[in-house]
């Protein structure tokens, strides 16, 4: 018999579990009690001569007011209730293993920060706190966990968070859970949870590359970005040290903080969001990087932020 719940593997899953149970129970509490009530009075007043006619009712405040409080009461409770639930998977702490995803059609790479790059497999460590930031190269794909009760659409040219802890080593199904096109059902995998000192091992084997970061400095290079955006503050463009996570003031006066979202928008449509003090002279990259490009470049914009500056706070 396949078992009727997903496992339990991260550490939202009970607090998910527990909402759904209550919902479950209000649901069955009140459909048996509405059934059970519409049978009673059916047969309690069924019409038992051809010329009875039902004495006339003109309302009645108790009714109405316990039918209107008792159903506000706990609808407010599912929804602090839901509402907590929600904030807790919306935020992700502090301190997050971060992991890129693109879904493409059809299959999910995965791009660790050290360089590993993984296909339909996920490898993280139990008891730690991991960040997904996903986007899709193509279509709106879904990323589905059931034993982490982690859910979340996967967008075409945004960036969307994901975070989860896991509990339990173990290997648990990875979904596709938005239809994509033909070979949607196949876009499946697996999330492998490690030990600490098994995941150190498995992350040490085969980092060759070199880091996310270091494979966006070269990118950069490449590219010739680093032309403009000079360390120096002398260069055409904004000097990126230290910019990542830091709110830029506009041309149009409105200001912007500096997220992936942005870095990604700044390559792909320079003309946007123009800083303060700039000229738009950037030549747009759209078609000339990769979604995993764009991810390294944007690790390598974060990874200026590491480097000491001179009490610029
Ligand atoms: Cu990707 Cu369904």
């Amino acid at each position: 018999m396949p078992p009727l719940f997903p496992e339990r593997a991260s550490t939202i899953a009970a607090r998910v579990d527990a909402l759904y149970f209550f919902l479950l129970a209000i649901a069955i509490f009140f459909g048996l009690l509405i059934a059970g009530l519409i049978v009673y009075y059916a047969v309690k007043f069924h019409r038992r001569s051809p010329s009875a006619v039902g004495a006339r009712i003109h309302g009645g405040m108790v009714l109405e007011v316990t039918w209107t409080v008792v159903p506000l009461l706990i609808t407010m409770v599912i929804f602090v209730w839901g509402a907590s639930v929600y904030f807790a998977m919306a935020h992700p702490p502090d301190e997050t293993l971060n992991i890129y995803v693109v879904g493409k059609q059809w299959m999910w790479k995965f791009q660790h920060l050290d360089g590993q790059r993984e296909i339909n497999e996920l490898h993280v460590p139990v008891g730690r706190a991991v960040k997904l930031i996903t986007t899709s190269e193509d279509v709106i794909h879904d990323f589905f966990v059931p034993a982490f009760r982690v859910k979340a659409d996967v967008l075409p040219g945004r960036y969307v968070t994901i975070w989860f802890q896991p509990t339990r080593p173990g290997r648990y199904h990875l979904f596709c859970a938005e239809y994509c096109g033909t070979r949607h059902s196949g876009m499946i995998g697996e999330v492998v949870v490690m030990e600490p000192n098994e995941y150190e091992t498995w992350l040490s084997g085969g980092a060759a590359e070199g880091s996310l970061a270091s494979a966006g400095a070269k990118l950069f290079q490449d590219l010739a970005c680093n032309t403009c955006h000079r360390p120096d503050a002398q260069g055409r463009g904004p000097m990126l040290e230290g910019l990542f996570g830091k709110t830029v003031t506009l041309q149009s006066g409105e200001t912007v903080t500096v997220d992936e979202a942005y870095v990604r928008e700044s390559i792909l449509t320079p003309s946007a969001k123009i800083t303060a003090g700039f000229q738009p002279i950037m030549p747009t990259f759209q078609g000339l990087v990769t979604e995993e490009q764009l991810l390294a470049l944007i690790e390598y914009v974060k990874s200026l932020q590491a480097q000491p500056q001179v009490t610029a706070k």
